[in-house]
């Protein structure tokens, strides 16, 4: 892992709606930055995985917190530097990124038990490693003082098309319109909850990648990175 022993630690929280290229660019930033990426929607999706195999309802937040105490998660980077996440010892890295679990995700992650219950572990993370670490409330909540905060973001339509593009590429094609629903249902979810909701950090730096490609957001995320460190 990169930057294990390094005196001063470099932090990038780039925060933004689901679907703005956060996880693709922030590992190619990693890559290209010799930092950690920390994927923390991965973590909620992991409690959310779990409240569906105990039959839970997402939205229930007293029920999803009971639930807390028997959930043991863990992280670990594999030779290729991807992020694997373990649920009470199983390796659950690919059963996380179903279009169920991303519902499930942001419905458990509005409940202030839950965000209370990892704030740590991803707090841990940037106290060890240089990271970039992408999520919702990275900049505002888990690491406020953050060497640079990005808020990534794209019009509704813009993040639907990109996740049909996904899916279709994989092979599990999914209607667009039923799409553009989920991402604007997500962006609800995310942006109204009271606990840690979605926007930006005051002291952070807005892109918009609704009309720029991946090639030049990164380019863009990477000059905002060195301007702010001199990496
Ligand atoms: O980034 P993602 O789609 O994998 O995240 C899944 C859900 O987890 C997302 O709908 C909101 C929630 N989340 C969060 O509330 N805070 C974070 N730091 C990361 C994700």
């Amino acid at each position: 892992m990169p930057n294990e022993n390094q005196e001063k630690r470099i932090s990038v929280a780039l925060d933004g709606p689901s679907g703005a290229g956060k996880s693709t660019l922030a590992r190619a930033v990693a890559k290209e930055l010799n930092l950690l990426y920390v994927d923390t929607g991965a973590i909620y999706r992991t409690v959310a995985l779990h409240v569906l195999r105990r039959r839970v309802e997402p939205g229930d937040a007293a029920a999803a917190a009971a639930l807390l105490p028997e959930i043991g998660i863990a992280m670990a980077y594999d030779p290729a530097g991807l992020q694997r996440m373990y649920l009470n010892g199983g390796d659950v890295t690919e059963l996380i990124r179903t279009q169920e679990i991303s519902m499930a995700a942001s419905a458990v992650s509005a409940h202030p038990a839950v965000r209370a219950f990892l704030l740590e572990m991803q707090r841990d993370m940037a106290e060890k490693y240089s990271v970039i670490m992408d999520g919702r409330d990275i900049g505002t909540v888990v690491l406020p003082g953050a060497d640079v905060k990005i808020f990534l973001t794209a019009s509704c339509e813009a993040r639907a098309r990109r996740r049909w593009l996904e899916l279709q590429q994989r092979g599990t094609p999914k209607d667009f319109e039923q799409l553009l629903l989920e991402t604007q249902e997500r962006d609800a979810n995310d942006m109204n909850r009271s606990a840690a909701p979605l926007r930006p950090a005051e002291d952070a730096v807005t892109l918009d990648t609704t009309e720029i490609n991946f090639q030049e957001s990164l380019e863009r995320i990477i000059e905002i990175i060195r301007e702010r460190t001199g990496l």
